[in-house]
């Protein structure tokens, strides 16, 4: 009687074993790929170079945010501040705190102080700090609560879906100027009816056109 499986077939459990192994290795390695914050960008906290702490600096010392990031209402980028901003306290204060090595050192030799840019957008991507701070949207509703982070991480998407979100509905996110650097900030009553009686003032329209951020 002709052996319809022959020997050899005994390896094929294997083979399909090892294969689905082999497969699911992969398979882990593209989720973590494709799903690590590096790649999908939320939740990426690099190593800043010196221990720059938002949540005691803007929490618990309650330095404004402007004290710092100077340009967010007149230009395009919000600036990182200068080591002499640093030094406006940190020469009287921990002046011999090994954490502020760098910043002294940074000033004594006149080098800035090399931090790692956090958030991105991709070159073909434009945005304005100005054109959405000096319309009532606040820093908090795009970096989250920076008061509470010990080091600055991305707590929202960035991408085009989650700008077109807002951009369709802005009434649902907007604030009074004067909060736009509030962290914590609480609706009052009849927040969405006196967001749209400001828009509706201020001729408020954000663009969903391609040409209005790619261009
Ligand atoms: C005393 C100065 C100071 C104050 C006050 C301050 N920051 Fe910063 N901020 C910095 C420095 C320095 C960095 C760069 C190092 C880092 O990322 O932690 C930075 C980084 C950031 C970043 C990340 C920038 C990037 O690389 O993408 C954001 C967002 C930010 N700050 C928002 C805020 C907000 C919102 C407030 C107010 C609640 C605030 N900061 C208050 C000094 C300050
Ligand atoms: C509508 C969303 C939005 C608001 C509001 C906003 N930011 Fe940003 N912020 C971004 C985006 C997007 C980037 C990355 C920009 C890029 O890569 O071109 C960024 C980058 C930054 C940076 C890094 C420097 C730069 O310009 O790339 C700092 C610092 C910063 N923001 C601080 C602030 C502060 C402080 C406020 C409030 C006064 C604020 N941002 C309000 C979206 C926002
Ligand atoms: C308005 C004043 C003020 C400014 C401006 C300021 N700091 Fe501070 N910083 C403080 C105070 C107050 C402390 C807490 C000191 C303590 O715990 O006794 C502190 C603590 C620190 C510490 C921890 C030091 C330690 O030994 O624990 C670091 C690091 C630091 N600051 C970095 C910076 C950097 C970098 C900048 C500029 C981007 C900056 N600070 C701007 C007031 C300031
Ligand atoms: C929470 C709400 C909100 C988010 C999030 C938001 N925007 Fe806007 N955007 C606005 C408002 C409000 C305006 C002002 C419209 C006006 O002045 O009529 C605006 C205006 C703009 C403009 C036109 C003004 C200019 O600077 O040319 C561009 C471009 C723009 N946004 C790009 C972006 C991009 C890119 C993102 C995402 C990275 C984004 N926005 C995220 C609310 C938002
Ligand atoms: C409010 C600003 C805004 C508008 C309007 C907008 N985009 Fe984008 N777009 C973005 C941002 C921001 C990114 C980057 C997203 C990222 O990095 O994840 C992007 C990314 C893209 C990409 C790259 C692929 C992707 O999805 O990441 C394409 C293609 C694109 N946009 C096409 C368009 C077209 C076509 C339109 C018009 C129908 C349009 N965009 C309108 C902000 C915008």
């Amino acid at each position: 009687m002709p052996q319809i499986f022959p020997k050899k077939a005994n390896v094929l459990p294997l083979l399909s074993l090892v294969g689905s192994l082999v497969g699911g290795v992969v398979l882990i390695g593209l989720v973590w790929y494709y799903f690590s914050p590096e790649f999908t960008t939320v939740g990426y906290k690099p190593e800043q170079p010196v221990p720059y702490s938002h949540e005691l600096h803007a929490g618990q010392l309650g330095i404004d945010c402007q004290y710092c990031h100077t340009n967010v209402e007149n230009s395009k980028h919000a600036n990182v501040p200068p080591t002499q901003t640093c030094m406006n306290c940190h020469n009287q204060i921990r002046t011999n705190s090994p954490d502020l090595l760098k910043v002294r050192q940074s000033w004594a030799n006149d080098e800035s102080i090399q931090w790692t840019k956090v958030h991105h957008l991709p070159d073909y991507a434009h945005f304005s700090h100005a054109s959405h701070v000096n319309k009532g949207v606040g820093c908090e509703t795009c970096h989250g609560r920076i008061d509470k982070m010990e080091v600055v991480y991305q707590e929202e998407p960035l991408s085009m879906g989650w700008c077109l979100e807002c951009h369709r509905q802005p009434e649902l996110y907007l604030r009074p100027n004067d909060e736009i650097t509030t962290m914590g900030y609480t609706q009052p009553a009849n927040f969405v009816e006196r967001n749209l009686e400001r828009i509706r003032d201020e001729g408020i329209q954000p663009p969903s056109n391609c040409s209005a951020c790619h261009y």
